[in-house]
């Protein structure tokens, strides 16, 4: 069984929901929301016993990303960070439990370049989105450290510039495709507890 958490109701999801014949369960939540994060995690612990992979995917970008130091609204990024940061972290503790019980033991996070110290972006703006991705690096790097001796794996991912909403139609790289990297690297990487965290979904090395 594959669980789904998503904000907002979409066409999309409700006709896979029809297509996956009972493989694929949804529940919207809000990452953003310790107490629908909550609820979400209620609702998977009565339907399962065990979670083998968990991954935090959601993530925001605001315009007012692009400003410049000048322009650069800081009380506006609270919701950003509180989505891309603090979101992965609320859903891994409210799914630790399950996650413990699991057969595979991983946790998986999608990060980006833009959280990287030596992003090739040399980005001059997007202070929230850059900062908020680094937040779940070290927040990853923390939860590995913690969880290792119970043989739960933590990755990073990069999924490169993608055309999805959010990267937009001029972007390079296909979701598909990113997320077909992603899975299979993290199958590769999820027994080899010592292998490096952080990777582009091609299979390179993302450096910190
Ligand atoms: N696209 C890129 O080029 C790119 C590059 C590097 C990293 N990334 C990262 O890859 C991940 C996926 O990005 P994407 O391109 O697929 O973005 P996207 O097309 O904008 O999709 C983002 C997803 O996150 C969900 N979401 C947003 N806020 C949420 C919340 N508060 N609670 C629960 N779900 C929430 C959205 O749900 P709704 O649609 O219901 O709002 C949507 O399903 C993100 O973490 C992003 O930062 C993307």
């Amino acid at each position: 069984m594959v669980f789904g958490v998503d904000v907002v109701q979409h066409p999309e999801t409700d006709s896979l929901l029809e297509e996956a014949n009972g493989q694929f369960d949804f529940f919207r939540a809000d990452v953003s929301d310790s107490a629908s994060v909550q609820h979400m995690a209620e609702y998977v612990g009565a339907k399962t016993e065990a979670l083998d992979i968990l991954v935090n995917c959601a993530g925001i970008i605001q315009p007012e990303s692009e400003y410049l130091l000048e322009d650069f609204d800081i009380d506006g990024s609270m919701k950003l960070f509180n989505v891309n940061a603090l979101g992965p972290l609320r859903v891994t503790k409210a799914c630790i439990g399950l996650l413990r019980k699991g057969q595979d033991k991983l946790l998986v996070n999608i990060s980006s370049e833009a959280g990287s110290m030596t992003s090739h972006a040399d980005y001059i703006n997007r202070y929230d989105y850059c900062m908020s991705k680094a937040a779940l690096n070290i927040q990853s790097v923390i939860l590995q450290r913690y969880l290792k001796p119970e043989g739960i794996r933590v990755l990073l991912f990069n999924p490169g510039w993608m055309h999805t909403p959010m990267g937009g139609p001029e972007a390079p790289v296909d979701p598909a495709v990113s997320a077909r990297g992603i899975a299979d690297l993290a199958e590769s990487l999820r027994t080899r507890p010592d292998s490096y965290m952080y990777w582009n979904y091609n299979g390179m090395e993302r450096p910190w």
